[in-house]
C-alpha cells in the first residue's frame, strides 16, 4: 500500500472534492497535509486560483481561503460558487497579477499557499515563488502546480507535430515558440530548482495526468474510477511521473 493509498482510506475533513483523474493526486497529498492538523482552520492563499476549483472545498472543509487572481472573470465565477456552496464567509477575492504578489498578501501568514498551473505563465517564476515563500509562516506548506516538458513533447509528436516537437525537446525553456500558449514547461529538477531558490523545501513531487491526457477517451471516460486508482499508483514513480503532463511538488518553509 503506498502512502497515497493510506491517506485516500483515512476519513478526513475535507470528504468533498471528486477524486478525478486530474485531481486526485493532489487531493490526497493536500490531504495528508490537512490532517496534520485536524481541526484547525488553516490559512490558504491560493495563487491564480481561477474559479475556486481547489479554493471552494477547502472553505467547505473550514478553511480561510485567499484567492489572488488576474482574472475579473475567474474571481466572479469564484464569488458565486462559494456563495453557492454556501462558503462565501470564508473565501476571499482578490485581483491581482501574481507577479506582483508581495505586496498583496501579509508576509508570514500563510499555513498552506497554493500555485496551480501558473508559473508557466508568469513574467518571472523566481519572483513569484519567492513571494509564495514569504507568504508563508515557518513551517507552511506550499502546493506547486506545473506544466511538465516531457508529456509536450510527446503529445505534439503523437500528433504529427513532429517539427513542434523537436523545437518544445531543443528549447531551453521548453516551449515550442511565439506561438505556444505557455512561457515554459519544467522537469522534476528544474522545478524543484526554482522551488529551492526560494528557500522552500521539497518533500514530494508526483504527476499528474500521467495516462489521462493520452488514452482514448472511449477508456478514459469508461473506466474513470480504474484510471484514478491508476494516476495515483504511478504518480510517484518512474518513468512514469516523469512523463506527466504536470509536475506536482509540495515544499515546506523551513
Ligand atoms: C490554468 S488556470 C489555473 C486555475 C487553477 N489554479 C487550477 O489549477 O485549476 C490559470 C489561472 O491563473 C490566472 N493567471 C494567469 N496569469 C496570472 C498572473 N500573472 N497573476 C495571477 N493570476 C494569473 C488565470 O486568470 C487563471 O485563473
Amino acid at each position: 500500500m503506498t502512502r497515497l493509498d493510506r491517506v485516500e482510506q483515512t476519513p478526513g475533513r475535507l470528504a468533498g472534492p471528486p477524486l478525478t483523474p486530474r485531481t486526485a493526486v493532489i487531493w490526497s497529498v493536500l490531504r495528508a497535509e490537512l490532517e496534520r492538523r485536524p481541526g484547525a482552520a488553516l490559512t490558504v492563499l491560493d495563487v491564480g486560483g481561477g474559479t475556486g476549483g481547489f479554493a471552494v472545498p477547502l472553505a467547505q472543509a473550514g478553511h480561510r481561503v485567499t484567492v489572488v487572481d488576474a482574472s475579473p472573470d475567474a474571481l466572479a465565477a469564484l464569488t458565486r460558487r462559494a456563495a453557492e456552496a454556501g462558503v462565501a464567509e470564508r473565501v476571499r477575492a482578490v485581483q491581482g497579477d501574481g507577479d506582483a504578489l508581495a505586496g498583496l498578501v501579509d508576509p508570514g501568514s500563510a499555513d498552506l499557499v497554493l500555485c496551480h498551473a501558473v508559473l508557466e505563465v508568469v513574467d518571472d517564476p523566481g519572483a513569484v515563488v519567492a513571494a509564495l515563500a514569504a507568504a508563508l509562516r515557518p513551517g507552511g506548506a506550499a502546493s506547486v502546480l506545473v506544466a511538465g516538458r516531457a508529456a509536450a513533447v510527446l503529445g505534439r509528436a503523437m500528433n504529427g507535430h513532429l517539427d513542434v516537437a523537436a523545437a518544445l525537446a531543443a528549447d531551453p525553456a521548453g516551449t515550442a515558440g511565439n506561438r505556444d500558449t505557455l512561457r515554459r514547461r519544467y522537469d522534476a529538477d528544474g522545478a524543484a530548482a526554482l522551488l529551492g531558490a526560494a528557500g522552500l523545501v521539497v518533500e514530494e513531487i508526483h504527476g499528474v495526468r500521467v495516462l489521462a491526457d493520452i488514452l482514448p477517451a472511449a477508456v478514459a471516460d469508461g473506466q474513470p474510477a480504474a484510471l484514478v486508482e491508476l494516476e495515483r499508483a504511478l504518480a510517484a514513480r518512474a518513468p512514469w511521473r516523469d512523463l506527466a503532463a504536470q509536475l506536482h511538488l509540495f515544499a515546506r518553509r523551513p
